[in-house]
């Protein structure tokens, strides 16, 4: 019978199996794959695994913290934080473009990743150890739809840490391969991994760069964040997260519409609300989010975010809207 119990004692098994006594290292996202599948190796080997945050200072309000406090006390985890907020800020000056945004951000995540690992190898090299094994959260689809076997681990290298270079190839440790994502949340929730991160909703690697449409800056970021955070904790309060596929919402940063706001004209930002319905992302239909709790989030964010002045409603279903505006 399939419990996530039997799950962990099988893997926890094949993983010790697989490793030996060997170092292995893992990229953590702060999503629910590459979370359970480090504390499934943790579960097995212990300080043999070391995982690697690298923050590129586009997540949203208090992930960054998810990971480095609420994960590692939840799982003992040995963790190593990269922030590379300002890296990533310099890269993306003056870039508009959706698709080079990506690149870029793509490429110095793997860049800083390298360095992290790198760093990790030598240290356990000066203690006379080796690492030799990434793990990697890749789940059943994943493994059939690139048609399973080799180069499976691929497919998801966008939002991963694929595409490392020669000399730094590991052996890749994939525990989560037979599981689909409710599975990996039910074996989550099992090894005490936090319910904020099992539950998340899916979220780009990209992260806010993507949905402010114009250049990424530091303020811009800040904006966004402070709309996001009331869009999510309305649409909690109301019971909607396990409804909601997800709900991005996007600062059109180089928009201006005139407002009056206290007593005084404003020349503010529109922030877009794109709450979806999906079952896999490839189609989704826009949710239909109860007119109330809409005007919730429009008062808030515009009481609070002074740099906002409307709040627009997306009803466009994919397709033919994508469901990220970028
Ligand atoms: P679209 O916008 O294509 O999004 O309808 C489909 C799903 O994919 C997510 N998404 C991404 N995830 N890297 C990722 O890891 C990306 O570059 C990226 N772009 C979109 C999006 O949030 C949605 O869940």
């Amino acid at each position: 019978t399939w419990t996530p119990g039997n799950v962990i004692a099988e893997q926890v098994q094949a993983i010790r199996a697989q490793v030996g006594d060997a170092r292995v290292i893992c990229g953590l996202s702060g999503g629910v794959d590459s979370s359970v599948a480090a504390a499934l190796v943790q579960e097995a080997v212990g300080d043999q695994l070391t995982c690697v945050f690298v923050d590129h200072g586009l997540l949203r309000a208090g992930e960054a913290e998810q990971v480095e406090q609420d994960f590692v006390a939840a799982t003992g985890i040995r963790l190593v934080v990269v922030d590379a907020a300002q890296r990533f800020l310099d890269a993306l000056a003056g870039v508009t473009d959706p698709e080079t945004k990506r690149k870029i951000i793509g490429r110095e995540f793997i860049r800083v990743f390298e360095q992290a690992a790198r760093d990790v190898v030598a240290e356990a090299g000066a203690h006379g150890e080796e690492v030799r094994f990434l793990v990697q959260g890749t789940l059943y689809p994943d493994v059939v739809e690139s048609g399973g076997g080799e180069g499976a681990a691929n497919i998801k290298s966008h939002h991963n840490v694929g595409g490392l270079p020669e000399d730094m190839r590991f052996e890749l440790v994939e525990p989560l391969r037979t599981l689909f994502k409710d599975e990996v949340r039910a074996v989550g929730l099992e090894l005490g991994v936090p319910e904020a991160i099992v539950w998340r909703q899916p979220f780009p690697g990209p992260g806010l760069g993507i949905r402010i449409i114009g250049e990424v800056t530091g303020e811009r970021l800040e904006i966004l964040r402070a709309a996001d955070a009331i869009a999510r904790e309305e649409l909690s309060a109301a019971g909607l997260d396990r409804e909601i596929w997800q709900c991005p919402v996007v600062l059109l940063a180089d928009v201006r519409s005139v407002g009056v706001q206290g007593d005084g004209r404003t020349y503010g930002h529109p922030v877009v609300l794109r709450p979806v319905s999906s079952e896999d992302a490839m189609t989704a239909d826009w949710s239909r989010v109860p007119y109330d709790v809409l005007a919730r989030i429009s008062t808030r964010i515009t009481n609070s975010v002074p740099e906002v002045n409307r709040v627009v409603l997306d009803v466009t279903s994919k397709p033919p809207g994508t469901i990220e505006w970028e």
